[in-house]
């Protein structure tokens, strides 16, 4: 039996959960930075550092308290070491050091885009990782970082497919609500705003998915761009007020939905694509994106039944400590430990195999 504690700030949650044996969630506490980024139109790196300062003693300590257990239960510290914004990971990196070496326990680094497909099987996913039928594994990885397709196989070897060449699809909807004027974060809000509305009022483009006609390059087969939305927006909303008045009504409904549903159109069409090619046993989606609803219910209306479509649940979607102290156990079981020097970084880098399988 092993407790870990997960400790995530990578961008603007500062959160940390305690997780028994990689997959019992004991705790899970999120303190959103939001509001105060807001007002900046977006998260400021300098900002969230500081207020990850502020907030991971209380967040640890609530982690702690609801779980029922002090430091002397728990048995290391997991905590991400990136990708992520430099300033926010090094506040979380530096304090998980302090207290792992404090509490005489190992310190291990976990890979935060690796952790945000294990939110998928955070609770009951241990069989489902286990059993050999579940691959290949189709991982459909959308958040505000990273767009991304990767397969997984039995023996835990990865191969990404494709990713994103310019924006994120998070991104594309956090550029798209702010060029609105509907605030941050644009995810969120895009998808209260679309409700409603109609998604087929506006044809925004499907980039490289071949919907245009083009021929797409194979080497794009799996790539993701998501600018030639965004300035397809920029572009309607000269054209809808000339004026430069925001958008309203009617019209501002069924342009949100229109863009919301180009943007979740591609990553379906892309993860069909992958379908198609690789045939999968299991499909999942994670990722802040991952909780769009538009998302959910179309991924689940085009998947072929034979497949296992495991969407993480939306709690476990958008940035948690959970995901973090889950994984974390494997690299626990297998003894491995982060060095004392570990530092944090700020790209995915290259991989080949996932941490929590093997
Ligand atoms: O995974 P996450 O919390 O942080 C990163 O690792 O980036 O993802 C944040 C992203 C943001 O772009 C946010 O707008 C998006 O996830 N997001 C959503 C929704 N909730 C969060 N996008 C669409 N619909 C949502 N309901
Ligand atoms: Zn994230």
């Amino acid at each position: 039996m092993a407790l870990i504690l997960g400790i995530e700030s990578s961008c603007d949650e500062t959160a940390a959960a305690v997780v028994r044996d990689g997959f019992e969630v004991l705790s899970s506490e999120v303190a959103s930075q939001i509001a105060k980024h807001a007002v900046h139109g977006g998260v400021v790196p300098e900002l969230a550092a500081r207020e990850h300062l502020k907030a991971l003693t209380p967040v640890v300590g609530a982690a702690l308290g609801t779980a029922g257990v002090t430091m002397a239960d728990i048995d290391a510290v997991a905590v991400t070491q990136g990708p992520g914004l430099i300033p926010a990971l090094l506040t979380g990196l530096n304090f998980a050091k302090g207290l792992a070496a404090g509490s005489g326990v190992p310190l291990i680094g976990a890979n935060h885009f690796m952790a945000h497909i294990y939110g998928a099987f955070l609770d009951n996913g241990l069989e489902v990782l286990q059993d050999p039928h579940s691959y290949p594994l189709l991982a459909l990885v959308v958040s505000g970082g990273h767009t991304s397709l990767l397969l997984v196989s039995a023996d835990g070897s990865a191969h990404q497919l494709g990713c994103t060449i310019d924006d994120a699809a998070g991104e594309a909807l956090d550029k798209g609500a702010k060029l609105l004027g509907l605030g941050y974060p644009g995810g969120p809000i895009m998808q209260r705003t679309a409700e409603g509305g109609d998604p087929e009022r506006f044809d925004f483009p499907r980039p490289l998915t071949g919907a245009a006609g083009k021929a797409l390059a194979p080497e794009n087969r799996y790539n993701f761009t998501f600018s030639g939305i965004k300035t397809a927006l920029l572009y309607h909303v000269r054209r809808e007020s000339p004026s430069g008045e925001p958008l309203t009504g009617v019209m501002l409904k069924d342009t949100v939905a229109s863009y919301q549903r180009a943007v979740v159109d591609v990553l379906v069409r892309k993860t069909l694509t992958a379908v198609k090619e690789f045939r999968p046993r299991t499909v999942v989606v994670a990722g802040g994106v991952a909780c769009n609803a538009e998302l959910r219910q179309l991924m689940a209306e085009r998947m072929p039944k034979a497949i296992s479509l495991r969407i993480a649940p939306p709690k476990y979607c958008t940035d948690n400590a959970a995901m973090v102290g889950g994984i974390g156990f494997h690299s626990f079981r297998r003894g491995e430990f982060a060095a004392p020097d570990m530092d944090s970084f700020a790209r995915l880098p290259r991989f080949t195999r996932v941490p929590f399988i093997g």
